[in-house]
């Protein structure tokens, strides 16, 4: 599959994850033609593909998934064979301020994405032939484990919690409806907490990094003794290329780094870290740590069985974690301007009502 021209659309392209799927496959298949289709919410920002945005094999297009007749000329037009499709909503905080954002963006712009994508394929001589929907979600579906060592597997059943996780499981069950009633050849991921460069400042790690850079309080929620399994997001990248290529059609694949962490060490790393690079003494963030009411609904635990990843394709994650730590509290310590610039409108205003309604 990955010896022949492509043309691919990455929806979210622009995101966090999205960015690092576009830079990774836009420099690895230059024969390829990757089309960034992203909507650019807050959360979306062309800034972070800076690097590749004049290569001959890259164009952006601003588009809502959620707008089929847009959906259905974009892959037209560009007579797209695979669709990577990240675009979503996707921090929990917002989802219990807001849910309906995400049925409308997670549930019903996948359906249209999909519908779409069945219309222009279906139109054509081959049909399905060579084509491929790849859908990336999250554990979060899984619901929450205990802290008893166990582990979600691609087997287990789903029990979303957060009005996030529950749309990316609706979003998870049309694309597999739509292999079973259409035959698209779809296939959908589940993957662990990202962390690493471009990631909005919203979550929980380059909030944190931010907030001690500027001496303000780290909002540790409850008692910060939820667990999360945590993968540097250039893995879950390549994890992504492999399982697009050699990745078999109708499956699921577990993703995550084998990796958990409760919130507080986190945090407690993320201090020790940012206060020695930039020269502190050690000790001197502690005080910011401010535990404070816990998020409604919170899932103790997430921890990914990703055996079935390695065993099949060979995937394993590259990077340890203090390693991948040390690299993005350099990167967003190095990157102040890109911190500032993307904080400096909505985010601003969410971060002031967030803290005044605690
Ligand atoms: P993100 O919030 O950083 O980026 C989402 C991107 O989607 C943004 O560029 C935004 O502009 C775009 N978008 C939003 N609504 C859109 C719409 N209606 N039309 C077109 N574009 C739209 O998200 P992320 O963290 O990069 O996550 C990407 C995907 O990976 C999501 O589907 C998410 O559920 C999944 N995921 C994320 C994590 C994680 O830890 N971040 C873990 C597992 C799975
Ligand atoms: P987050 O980065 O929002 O990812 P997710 O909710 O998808 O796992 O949060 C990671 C963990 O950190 C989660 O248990 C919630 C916690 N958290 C805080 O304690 N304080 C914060 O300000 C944030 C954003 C998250």
């Amino acid at each position: 599959m990955d010896s022949q021209k492509r043309n691919i659309v990455v929806t979210g392209g622009a995101g966090f994850i999205g960015s690092h799927v576009v830079r990774l496959f836009v420099n690895k298949y230059p024969d390829y033609r990757i089309i960034n289709l992203d909507k650019l919410t807050y959360a979306g920002n062309l800034e972070n593909l800076k690097d590749i945005e004049n290569q001959p094999n890259y164009t952006f297009v601003k588009a809502d998934i959620c707008d089929y007749g847009a959906m259905l000329d974009i892959l037209r037009d560009n007579d797209v064979d695979g669709i990577i499709h990240l675009a979503a909503e996707s921090h929990v905080d917002r989802s219990i301020r807001d849910p309906f954002t995400f049925a409308r963006t997670n549930v019903m712009g996948t359906l249209t994405l999909l519908q779409a994508a069945r219309t222009f394929w279906e139109s054509l001589p081959e049909g399905y032939e060579g084509k491929r929907f790849y859908h990336i979600s999250t554990d979060e579906v899984y619901g929450a484990l205990d802290l008893d060592g166990t582990l979600f597997t691609e087997q287990t059943k789903y029990q979303p919690h957060s009005p996030y996780s529950a749309s990316k499981a609706s979003s998870d069950h049309f694309v597999r409806a739509f292999h079973d009633t259409y035959g698209m050849p779809t296939i959908v991921t589940n993957c662990s907490n990202n962390y690493g460069p471009y990631q909005f400042p919203e979550k929980l790690i380059p909030l944190f990094i931010n907030n001690i850079r500027h001496r303000r309080p780290l909002p540790v929620y409850g008692k910060g003794e939820n667990v999360r399994d945590w993968l540097y997001v250039v893995d879950h990248a390549r994890a992504i290329d492999l399982i697009f290529h050699k990745g078999k059609v109708a499956e699921t694949y577990n993703i995550g780094g084998v990796n958990e962490w409760k919130n507080i060490d986190i945090v407690k790393l993320l201090i020790k870290t940012v206060d020695r690079l930039l020269g502190n003494p050690e000790g001197f963030s502690d005080n910011l740590i401010t535990f404070v009411t816990d998020r409604k609904g919170h899932d103790l635990r997430y921890a990914i069985d990703s055996s079935k990843l390695c065993r099949e394709l060979g995937w394993q994650p590259s990077l340890q974690f203090d390693e991948g730590i040390e690299k993005t509290v350099r990167w967003y310590l190095d990157n102040q301007e890109w911190m500032d610039r993307v904080t400096s409108g909505e985010y601003e205003k969410y971060y002031e009502a967030f803290y005044a309604n605690r």
